[in-house]
């Protein structure tokens, strides 16, 4: 995932474009897959796995038996609602960054004492209308005020909710460990300057709730990457299908295969598409050779040991508060506050 505001992005203050947002958006698609399969090692952005049939294939992976962080993460929450709601304190303004799962948000909002307005913050506005409106039926007096977005970018925020306390940030699904770790850092150096920015003065600190996947057994990561089913490679290969339809492309996705290994002194999971023969893939006008064997690098998924991670809050300027882990130890939620 790329830790970068991209100078074509629109602010919310700036006046409408006369260029459709959408394409912008292929304009970014189609320079980043130029500038990835150009490179030495080839590599593509995972932020484009999520296209619509990207998305179905990331939820049915969320249901697999080997990927356990979505299980984990959602048992933690049930289990510990109750305290980490008593942790955060009454009163918070809810910002969650990327609009996720809702069964996450819910296990908050049901435990928190008067939460006082949900903000989710989403790059996708159809989504997010989907996600508001759903919620909005089954709490009627929460504030909910949903923010089309890229959360990764500069955004002006709404003042604070009245009422509002505190302002919290949610960020689960351990998404942190698809950026880099300095990427990471300055995700969470800007999160902190959203968060910082609404507390009303006096207010107690505002803080962040984030899922965090932790460095386990080897066999067990690779099994998360690696399912008997076969959807994470269907989800891997979907972006050559999307470069096809979006791009002009004539990737052979038959000549390219998922592989998913984890690199124990990165702490990460690394996910490439190996080319099976030598081939040229054309796109819109441009032609891109394959060696039989190399690599287009897809993502990275980072995890983190409970101090490795703390270090990194620490370095953005949180302090870290309190954190939960299930008894097997393979998933963290750390609940981060910031100096008032
Ligand atoms: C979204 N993200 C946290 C997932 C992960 O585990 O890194 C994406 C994923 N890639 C393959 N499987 C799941």
């Amino acid at each position: 995932m790329t830790w970068a505001v991209s100078h074509r992005r629109r602010m919310a203050a700036e006046p409408e474009p006369t260029v459709p947002e959408s394409d912008f958006a292929a304009a970014d698609f189609a320079a980043d897959v130029q500038a990835g399969l150009s490179g030495q090692p080839k590599t593509l952005p995972s932020k484009y796995f999520y296209d619509a049939a990207g998305s179905a294939l990331f939820e049915q992976i969320c249901e697999l038996p080997e990927y356990y962080p979505t299980r984990t993460e959602l048992a933690l929450l049930q289990s510990q609602a109750e305290v980490i709601a008593g942790t955060i304190g009454p009163d918070a303004e809810l910002i969650e960054f990327g609009a996720g799962a809702l069964r996450k948000v819910r296990l908050l909002l049901d435990a928190l004492q008067s939460p006082r307005a949900y903000l989710p913050i989403d790059i996708s506005g159809a989504h997010l209308a989907a996600q508001a409106e759903t919620l909005a039926r089954d709490y009627p007096d929460l504030a909910i005020m949903p923010i089309a977005a890229d959360y990764t970018a500069a955004l002006s925020m709404p003042p604070a909710a009245a009422g509002s306390r505190r302002r919290v940030g949610f960020f689960p699904g351990s998404t942190i460990g698809n950026f880099t770790p300095p990427e990471a850092l300055g995700f969470l150096c800007h999160v902190a300057q959203i968060l910082k920015g609404g507390n009303p003065a006096g207010a107690p600190p505002a803080g962040l709730l984030i899922g965090v996947d932790l460095v386990k057994a080897p066999e067990i990561l690779h099994a998360a990457y690696n399912d008997a089913a076969g959807v994470t490679a269907a989800f891997n290969r979907n972006l050559l299908r999307r470069i096809n339809d979006e791009l002009g492309g004539d990737f052979d996705l038959d000549r390219f295969a998922h592989y998913a290994f984890y690199q124990p002194r990165l702490q990460r999971i690394e996910m490439h598409l190996v080319s099976l023969a030598a081939q040229t893939v054309r796109i819109g006008g441009e032609r891109y050779g394959f060696a039989e064997g190399e690599s287009i690098h897809t993502e990275n998924s980072y995890k983190y040991t409970p101090d490795g991670f703390r270090r990194l809050a620490r370095q953005a300027g949180f302090q870290p508060t309190a954190l939960w882990c299930d008894p097997q130890k393979l998933f963290s939620l750390h609940w981060l506050t910031l100096p008032a």
